[in-house]
């Protein structure tokens, strides 16, 4: 799995090598929940990956005809917009965010050709616990009515509870834990060792992407 877009870089699929036989997931970062100054929409998602990665060049036409192991999927919020921090908020209303999020995301999956979709919310308050609901209840909506056929979360150490909890409900439905080990500060590979021991012991073992 490959993160792109994210940078305002006019980055390009073909940028990268892809090896045939070995599936290959780009997620397009981010599909946020934001106007461009970071005031959050109700869960009205748009995208904010860079132009040049246009509908057409995911089609059937582009980088999914050429390879047909590559997917493309929309990675959800991210870290910030501009220099705004983007964090959970609790939703005014939580059927009305997880409506919002539905209609919105699915007109992008249509129009971009996506396959999944990938959680990447960073930053948590203390009132965590509607990020499990809202998002596995999107997730199921998707993945039951056959919207999407991926879903992922990316995850570090200090953000790992409201994850956890997000599995521990909706794990089913969830089909890769990209677990990001480069944010420990490990330095030897023993520690890498025991970061990855634990979080397979959390997570499926099966579905952690280290
Ligand atoms: C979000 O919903 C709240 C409560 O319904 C409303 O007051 C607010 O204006 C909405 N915000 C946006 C950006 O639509
Ligand atoms: C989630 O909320 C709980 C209690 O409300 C808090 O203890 C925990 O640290 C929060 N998790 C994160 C990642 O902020
Ligand atoms: C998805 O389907 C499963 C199994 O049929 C069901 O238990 C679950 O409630 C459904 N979830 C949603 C959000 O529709």
């Amino acid at each position: 799995m490959e993160y792109i877009g994210a940078t305002g870089v006019p980055v390009r699929f073909d940028a990268l090598p892809i090896e045939e036989g070995i599936d290959f997931h780009f997620i397009l970062g981010f599909a946020i929940d934001a106007d461009p100054l970071g005031k959050p929409q109700n869960g009205t998602f748009s995208p904010y990956w860079a132009s040049t990665l246009t509908p057409k060049s995911v089609a059937t036409r582009a980088i999914k005809a050429k390879h047909p192991n590559v997917k493309v999927m929309a990675g959800l919020s991210g870290c910030s917009i501009g220099k705004k921090a983007l964090n959970w908020y609790i939703p005014a209303d939580t059927q009305h965010w997880i409506s919002n999020a539905y209609s919105s995301l699915r007109s992008m999956v249509e129009t971009y050709h996506l396959d999944g979709i990938d959680i990447d919310n960073k930053r948590f308050g203390r009132h965590n616990d509607s990020f499990a609901y809202c998002i596995g209840e999107l997730l199921s909506l998707f993945k039951n009515q056959s919207i999407i056929f991926f879903a992922s979360i990316a995850l570090f150490y200090s953000i790992v509870i409201p994850y956890i909890k997000l599995y521990k409900d909706s794990g089913d439905v969830i089909d890769y834990v990209n677990h990001q080990l480069y944010t420990h500060r490990v330095r030897t590979p023993g520690g890498y060792f025991e970061a990855f021991k634990l979080r397979t012991a959390q997570f499926d073992k099966s579905k952690v992407l280290p």
